[in-house]
């Protein structure tokens, strides 16, 4: 059976882009919208046109140069935004106009002072307005996360009838459980009377470590498409990542879904936006983290080396990894030192690794991490 698609959304250069520190000029984010084109994004979103002038000029360049994916710009429900938005969208082969306002009661009352009716209102005003300049438009419920499911059902309803093509449904401040979150997808694939006619989207927020899983339960409960970010990155504890919902939906068949990515630019990618940003990558990040595919205590090294799938569920070149790496500790065995000495040309008998072994331990012990430099130091002194 054909694999369903789920549309992938990067909001690296704009939600990713709002972390203190990761500002980037246009020619970086055309750098970056570049590689994500070739990576096979969906779509793009550009930036945010009407909050700085240079976001503005980011927009309008990067809809100028990006080839496949859909090019989408940020707004308020706010007359002006959308406009903006529009203007800076006018080159883009496939533009998309974002818009939204809080639905929560917390952002009703406390942001907007104002009812449940009047943002129904408000949101439906600005749908149809950037309606008027693309055909394109996407709705984010902001808060949705943490909105009445049965308040949100008719929010999305409205919206579609104002002509929504992609309903998104964000967890804003990362609260929501995976079985919550996949829930309020399900409530609204089963509520929303016209929702055929819209795609329903899903952008969740990591402040529990929950963003990925959360974005899973959506797609596995009827969202078609995901927003997330190349390293995680985004607002606070950052946004779902890219490289984590793209490589879950492959490694799992039986969910029957995939995106059209492809997932040996992955970890280039990674490294393009770690370096442009100046945003490292923790060492032990899923997928792209430099120990994601490295083995360093010697069970699992002997079993890596016997058979790769003993410790690894992800073909590192997958991924665009070279290889899998053996790291020489205190904690490894004899094989990974006989392992990592052949291959610099020390093929070394049971004997002499008997001998050498015990000294390559008292090494280990001072040292942190055996280079292939230091093996044939250890091997001279103990031979
Ligand atoms: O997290 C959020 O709610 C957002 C919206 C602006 C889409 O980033
Ligand atoms: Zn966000």
């Amino acid at each position: 059976m054909a694999k369903e698609l789920v549309k992938i959304f990067d909001t690296t250069l704009r939600d990713g882009e709002q972390v203190p520190g990761c500002k980037l000029n246009t020619s970086q984010k055309l750098v970056i919208a570049k590689r994500l084109d070739e990576l096979g994004v969906d779509v793009i979103e550009a930036g945010f046109p009407v909050s700085s002038p240079g976001d503005f000029k980011s927009v309008v360049e990067i809809s100028k140069i990006v080839k496949n994916a859909t090019v989408c710009g940020l707004s308020r429900a706010v007359e002006n935004d959308i406009k903006i938005a529009a203007e800076a969208l006018q080159f883009a082969k496939y533009p998309r106009i974002h818009t939204g306002i809080g639905t929560s009661d917390s952002h009703i009352t406390h942001k907007f002072n104002s009812s449940r009716d009047k943002i129904i209102e408000i949101g439906f005003n600005a749908v149809k307005y950037a309606k008027s300049f693309v055909k394109d438009v996407e709705f984010y419920a902001e808060d949705a996360g943490r909105t009445d499911n049965e308040f949100l059902a008719k929010v999305c309803e409205k919206m579609i009838e104002a002509g929504a093509t992609v309903l998104n449904i964000p967890d804003t401040t990362g609260y929501c459980l995976p079985d919550e979150y996949g829930k309020k997808i399900k409530y609204l694939v089963d509520n929303v009377k016209n929702i055929e006619k819209a795609t329903i989207s899903c952008h969740c927020h990591n402040d529990l470590g929950l963003a990925t899983a959360n974005s899973i339960a959506g797609i596995v409960n009827g969202a078609r498409q995901i927003e997330c970010t190349i390293n995680g990155i985004g607002e606070r504890a950052g946004n779902t990542s890219l490289e984590e919902v793209v490589m879950i939906m492959r490694q799992h068949p039986n969910l029957n879904l995939d995106t059209n990515i492809n997932s040996k630019l992955l970890f280039d990618t990674s490294n393009l936006v770690s370096e442009g940003m100046g945003m490292p990558v923790q060492p032990n990040k899923a997928i792209v983290g430099a120990n994601a595919f490295a083995h360093s205590s010697g069970i699992h090294q002997d079993g890596v080396i016997k058979n790769r799938e003993t410790y690894e569920i992800i073909n590192p070149l997958d991924v665009g990894v070279n290889e899998s790496a053996i790291i020489l500790t205190a904690r490894s065995g004899r094989a990974a030192l006989a392992y990592k000495a052949k291959k610099i040309g020390y093929n070394l008998s049971k004997d002499e690794l008997d001998i050498v072994y015990p000294e390559f331990l008292k090494f280990a012990d001072i040292n942190k991490e055996v280079s292939d430099n230091d093996i044939p130091t250890i091997i001279k002194n103990s031979i």
